[in-house]
């Protein structure tokens, strides 16, 4: 039944000394110096967790800084090889680790969560978090934490590079130039497609599907948008308005989709929809790759029944499929969304400071679930209150 001073879980309660006095059947299979070694280790157990610093575990190197921040608050190590942790990697790590720290490379499972006895709480370094399973987490009272509204400029940036990179050819003419093929302007050179007067549309008036329109305001671009709720703020603001969901492909020049990936919107953009869409059309995914069919996309992008790509994200987060690669009218992008030097300090930062902030009893300033009572928080108070 005990397991000795070292690997107890700190979610396990433990039974006070009146308590294991009262509890008949176990003081009938327990002697009396039995009873008192194993509430002696407990006890002693629980105290070094509650006065050691917390066990943290980074499945990437996180930047220095970031390193010197959960060194002095924590008991931290990272991967150290150089490389992104797999899944056997983390896996190893877990046991005896409080707080993880993830990038969306790292697919906390069910599974994974099930491995980690004393997990508290995940932190990922991403405002996406289809990579967690927050269901799983939650039922095991484990908070999870991401990174919103900090990268929200710098996704909506590269959203619109893409845009203007695929219309205006761009990618094409820096390969053309530095190839040694340009030998002066010429009438028909690489003709792209005017901006304005068009309309674009978006998918998700969420913090980056509204960065997104706001910038179009510059380009004098008409603006709708389809989304569970409706935003009349956002409306008003941006002059928006909301469609159905078949308008949205019919009726847009550019098309962004700007969702959270989930299974409600996991394919969600298949054949139907292309379908709909213009021929002169250009589609631009910063979001995730698993909101769109992509065999279906690269069928239509090689039939030209839409006008062109720009993309940040793919089904296969390790890399992309290789047909997109052959296409000329696509604009790739290795899902940079979020790369500014800025924004990943200040991801990181947030994340760091969430996993300390959980793993000192107090919620989450970014939670991605609510956990009510957690028994950490419970012990912790307790414990505060024992040694005030
Ligand atoms: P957000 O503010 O939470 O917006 C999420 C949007 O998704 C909302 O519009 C929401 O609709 C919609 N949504 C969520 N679940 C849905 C469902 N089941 N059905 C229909 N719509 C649903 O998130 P954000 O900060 O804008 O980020 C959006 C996504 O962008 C992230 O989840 C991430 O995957 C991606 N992202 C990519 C990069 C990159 O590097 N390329 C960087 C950052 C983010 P409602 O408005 O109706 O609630
Ligand atoms: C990037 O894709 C993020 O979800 O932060």
């Amino acid at each position: 039944m005990w397991e000795g001073n070292e690997g107890v879980a700190i979610s396990a309660a433990p039974l006070t000394l009146p308590e294991l006095f009262c509890n008949k059947s176990l003081i009938k299979g327990l002697n009396a110096l039995e009873i008192f070694r194993n509430f002696f280790y407990r006890t002693k157990g629980k105290i070094m967790q509650l006065h050691d610093k917390p066990k943290i575990w980074a499945a990437f190197a996180p930047f220095e800084p970031i390193r010197n921040y959960l060194d002095e608050n924590a008991d931290f190590d990272f991967n150290r090889s150089g490389d992104l942790a797999d899944r056997q990697m983390i896996k190893d790590h877990l046991p005896g680790v409080q707080g993880l720290f993830v990038t969306l490379r790292d697919k906390i499972d069910a599974a994974l969560i099930t491995a980690a006895p004393d997990l508290k709480a995940i932190a990922t370094m991403s405002v996406g978090f289809d990579h967690i399973d927050v269901e799983a987490a939650t039922q095991r009272g484990i908070w999870v934490s991401n990174t919103p509204d900090v990268l929200t400029d710098a996704t909506a940036d590269l959203a619109w590079a893409l845009l203007l990179a695929t219309l205006r050819r761009i990618p094409e003419g820096d390969r053309l130039v530095r190839s040694g093929g340009y030998s002066g302007w010429r009438p028909d050179l690489l003709l792209g497609t005017e901006l304005s007067g068009k309309t674009l549309g978006i998918w998700g008036a969420g913090r980056i599907g509204q960065a997104i329109a706001r910038r179009a305001l510059g380009f004098d671009l008409r603006i709708i948008y389809h989304s569970r709720v409706r935003k009349p703020e956002f409306e008003r603001q941006m002059r928006a308005r909301w469609v159905e969901w078949p308008e949205l492909f019919r009726q847009s020049d550019f098309l962004f989709p700007a969702v959270s990936l989930n299974e409600e919107t996991r394919d969600k953009i298949g054949p139907a929809e292309f379908h709909l869409m213009r021929r002169s059309a250009i589609l631009v995914n910063i979001a995730r790759g698993g909101l769109i069919q992509e065999e279906e996309l690269i069928r239509i992008l090689r039939l030209k029944l839409i006008a062109g790509a720009g993309l940040d994200v793919y089904v296969d987060t390790t890399g992309i499929h290789k047909k997109l690669g052959d296409l000329n009218h696509v604009v790739l992008t290795p899902h940079i969304g979020s790369a500014t030097v800025e924004t990943r300090e200040k991801m990181a930062f947030m994340a760091a400071e969430d996993l300390i902030s959980i793993l000192k009893g107090q919620p989450p300033k970014y939670p991605v679930n609510e956990i009510q009572n957690s028994q950490w928080e419970t012990d912790l108070e307790r414990h505060r209150v024992r040694t005030a």
